[in-house]
């Protein structure tokens, strides 16, 4: 059993409720986001139900690179091993190209991919060191197509962050490091609280249920909840772009 597992982007959405679901599972956590009060509180009510897990809890901003190595490290120090690490922090703030919002994609742009790429590496110097770990990132089933308007940018980190995925699980093969690809449909968020059309979008206890049972599977790649979204990412991958565009 992974027993430790770190979370990044902890402090609401999915990360929140993948912390849940792996103190249920008796896991220890490793818990960061900016919001420490978030974290606190998030702590306190999971040891109030699982008094006898650890959880550890630091503030990380993952556009401060450095400070990205330094938490992992000390998260590291503090549970022994890291057996498990998710990559999940991540926004959605894009705007279409060309109107005047090049801070907002290029923030989504830093913070999904570029900081994704600072969290894989401080991951992977562990796993190496312990020669035994799980790096599961979080894209989205968005990575499937380019997507217009406020998803290009956002859409194209998924992406991005998923080829990075693939390439470490390709290096790994045969080796006691896994990594997992795991592409979210819409589960209910503070990310998307705003989105009016949101198909098929379920709840945080049910998105986060599905999102761990990929992750215990420790496959390489999951569409979550698998059902619709299997068929729907089956469909967004071969579909002509003009039917795409009528479908998102
Ligand atoms: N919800 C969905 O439908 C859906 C679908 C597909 C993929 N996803 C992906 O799932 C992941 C989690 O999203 P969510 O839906 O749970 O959204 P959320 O509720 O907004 O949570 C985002 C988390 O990321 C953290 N974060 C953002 N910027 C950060 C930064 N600079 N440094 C450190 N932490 C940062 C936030 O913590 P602080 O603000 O406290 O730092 C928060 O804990 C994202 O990667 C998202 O793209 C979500």
């Amino acid at each position: 059993m992974r027993k430790n597992i770190l979370i990044t982007g902890a402090s609401s959405g999915l990360g929140e409720g993948m912390a849940r679901e792996f103190a249920e599972r008796g896991c220890n956590l490793a818990l960061c986001a900016r919001r420490m009060d978030r974290l606190e509180a998030l702590k306190a009510e999971i040891e109030k139900d699982h008094p006898q897990i650890i959880i550890s809890i630091r503030a990380l901003d993952v556009l401060d690179y450095e400070q990205v190595f330094e938490v992992f490290r000390a998260f590291r120090d503090d549970l022994g091993t890291l057996d498990r690490i998710i990559i999940n922090a991540g926004i959605g703030k894009g705007q279409p190209l060309g109107t005047g919002y090049f801070y907002a994609n290029r923030q989504t742009a830093e913070t999904n991919f570029v900081a994704a790429l600072a969290q894989c590496e401080a991951a992977m110097e562990i796993f190496r060191e312990q020669n035994d770990g799980h790096l599961v990132i979080i894209s989205s089933m968005s990575a499937f197509r380019g997507m217009r308007k406020n998803m290009t940018t956002y859409a194209a980190t998924k992406a991005g962050v998923a080829t990075l995925a693939e390439g470490i699980r390709q290096e790994m093969i045969g080796k006691p490091i896994k990594v997992s690809t795991l592409y979210p449909g819409y589960i209910r968020t503070e990310l998307n609280e705003e989105v009016q059309n949101a198909p098929f979008i379920v709840d945080q206890k049910t998105g986060c249920r599905a999102l761990v049972r990929a992750i215990e599977r420790e496959v390489d790649n999951a569409s979550v909840p698998p059902w619709p979204w299997k068929p729907i990412g089956f469909a967004m991958r071969n579909l002509p772009l003009s039917w795409v565009k009528r479908m998102t």
